[in-house]
């Protein structure tokens, strides 16, 4: 089991922090990766379904199989009414519980940095896949501060706190994912960058979603004492910008990548 399971266990929170964000890039990539329909697909790091979820309504699946390490995010997916005829499984990327060539899809959105071993995680996908099959993946691109919690981060930074980050934030480049896929053996490589806007009402909307406690910020923000929470709140106040109308608006950006397992 991955040891960063415990980033996640609260798929309400999550929702709130990161599944919107999530689904908007998803959309683009769904898009972008052109699935034909009638096809195995396998989510990875399926959490509480979000992209899941835009498989079924999008793609026309002949079958979903989601995996995910955290049985919280797991029960979470499992009461979405869209997503009643997915098979769902606790276990890690880097192990795969299903036999060779399974699957004619598999994707990993906004996952393979909180893997301990991304290559790891690659080949496997490339197991799971028959000849031919596409493995795809989305993650935020940390090597360019696009995580929709990079405000947070650079707050904390500013504060003189180490910044929260996950295990491997070095794979999100479009340059390292395309060197994880052809050193997993895929051909037909392609990557996109995928930008997005993130939206507040207003600042309390921006707190209240940036502080729920899940993911890496989270989870350190959750640890800190009250003077220090105070502190942060008012930093970020003075850094973020605020339209005519109160509301907070900056541009996220992920990286996407996609490629095809030898036929
Ligand atoms: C940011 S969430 C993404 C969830 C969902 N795919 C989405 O797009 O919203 C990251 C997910 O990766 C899962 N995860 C962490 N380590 C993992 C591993 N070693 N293998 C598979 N999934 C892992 C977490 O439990 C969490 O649900």
């Amino acid at each position: 089991m991955s040891p960063t399971d415990q980033l996640f266990t609260d798929g309400a929170a999550y929702e709130r922090l990161m599944g919107r964000w999530s689904r908007r890039v998803g959309d683009v990539f769904l898009d972008w990766i052109e699935a034909p329909s009638d096809r195995r697909w396998l989510d990875i790091g399926c959490g509480t379904g979000v992209f899941t979820e835009q498989v079924i309504l999008g793609c026309s699946p002949a079958a979903v199989v989601g995996l995910d390490p955290s049985p919280e995010q797991l029960a979470f997916a499992r009461g979405r009414r869209e997503l009643t005829r997915v098979e769902f499984h606790v276990g890690d990327a880097q192990d795969l519980p299903f036999s060779d060539n399974s699957f004619d899809i598999a994707v990993m959105a906004l996952v393979i940095h909180f893997v301990p071993d991304p290559a790891k995680a690659v080949t496997e996908m490339g197991r799971a896949l028959q000849p031919g099959g596409t493995a795809a993946a989305y993650v935020w691109d940390y090597t360019n501060a696009g995580s929709p919690t990079a405000p947070l981060t650079a707050a904390m930074r500013a504060m003189g706190l180490q910044a929260p980050a996950p295990p491997n934030p070095q794979v999100t480049s479009l340059l390292a994912l395309e060197e994880l896929w052809r050193a997993a053996g895929f051909e037909q490589i392609g990557t996109r960058a995928i930008d997005i806007s993130v939206e507040f009402a207003d600042f309390e909307e921006f707190w209240q979603s940036m502080t729920v406690p899940v993911g890496p910020a989270g989870k350190a923000i959750a640890g800190m004492p009250p003077d220090g929470l105070a502190q942060l709140r008012s930093v970020l106040e003075q850094q973020m910008a605020l339209t005519a109308d109160g509301c907070i608006i900056y541009e996220a950006r992920a990286s996407a990548v996609k490629g095809r397992k030898k036929a």
